[in-house]
């Protein structure tokens, strides 16, 4: 069954950082298209050359959906994904989220779809050495010009919901990489996104931090709806995605849904 057309039981609940989620007892759902790609390419000049990253991306991400795309390194899965977050922008195509087109680079509604609807998740976590785990997380909300009370209220919550209320003093020197991992997605859900975009989330860890990292994106995904798209080069986490966009040299070759495992 199509995503866009599911029959859904919505229950009210509210998460520690205040976000209400959903409401109304039983729907039909007809979910608006979210983030759409229209015959996106990306070229990279290098050296007097042109390089084609990405070729003619046709691609529609339903609104909750959770889609994870795999492919060989150089595919261009960090182009694409950085795409649909709005952190490259293409060189051909447009980005088009809630059937608003998004402008070139420096565009306003680029980087407010950016800055506020998505929270980006890296391979390497992207935190600040110099900061702690609680500043770390209270970092996109200092860039949003929010009272320094009311963030580290919110930093507090966000670090406490993956399991690291612990830790919010330690810097990232003292935490294991599964903990920074978890930092990272504490600062990814301060601006209560609703997509998370998370490129190899699990590439530098173990598997058993790994897979707490997958699980923590996944229930994050489950419990408050949020589009979740997940870069991964491990084929059983791409496997609990129900869509799974394959890449290879540029081109979509696959975007296929299945049974989840
Ligand atoms: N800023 C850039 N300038 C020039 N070339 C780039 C740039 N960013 C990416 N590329 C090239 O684009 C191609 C796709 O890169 P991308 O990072 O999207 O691949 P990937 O599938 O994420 O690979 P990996 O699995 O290794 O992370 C590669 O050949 C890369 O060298
Ligand atoms: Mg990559």
């Amino acid at each position: 069954m199509h995503p866009s057309s599911r029959r859904l039981s919505l229950l009210t609940f509210r998460d520690s950082c205040g976000i209400i989620l959903a409401s109304n007892s039983e729907a039909i759902l007809h979910e608006p298209i979210h983030i759409e790609l229209r015959r996106v390419s990306k070229e990279y000049k290098f050296g007097g050359l042109h390089q084609k990253v990405l070729s003619n991306v046709d691609l529609i991400i339903n609104r909750g959906e959770f889609v994870s795309i795999i492919g060989p390194s150089g595919s261009g899965k960090t182009t694409l994904a950085h795409i649909l977050g709005g952190l490259t922008t293409p060189t051909d195509g447009e980005l088009v989220v809630d059937g608003q087109k998004m402008g070139r680079a420096r565009d306003r509604r680029l980087s407010q779809y950016r800055n506020k609807r998505v929270g980006f998740v890296f391979q390497n976590f992207g935190l600040l050495p110099q900061y702690t785990a609680l500043e770390n997380a209270a970092l996109p909300l200092i860039l949003a010009k929010m009272r320094p009370r009311d963030r580290m209220e919110i930093a507090a919550h966000a670090l406490h919901a993956v399991g690291l209320g612990k830790r919010m003093d330690s810097y990232g020197s003292q935490l294991s990489g599964g903990e920074r991992q978890r930092v990272a997605i504490a600062r990814a859900l301060v601006n209560k996104p609703d997509i998370i975009i998370a490129d190899e989330p699990t590439g530098s860890l173990d598997s058993r931090q790994g897979d707490e990292v997958a699980d923590m994106l996944l229930g994050i995904h489950a419990q408050y709806r949020t589009t979740l798209i997940l870069v991964t080069h491990n084929p059983d986490i791409a496997a609990r995605a129900p869509r799974t966009l394959h890449l290879l040299d540029g081109k979509m070759t696959e975007d296929a849904y299945h049974a989840v495992r």
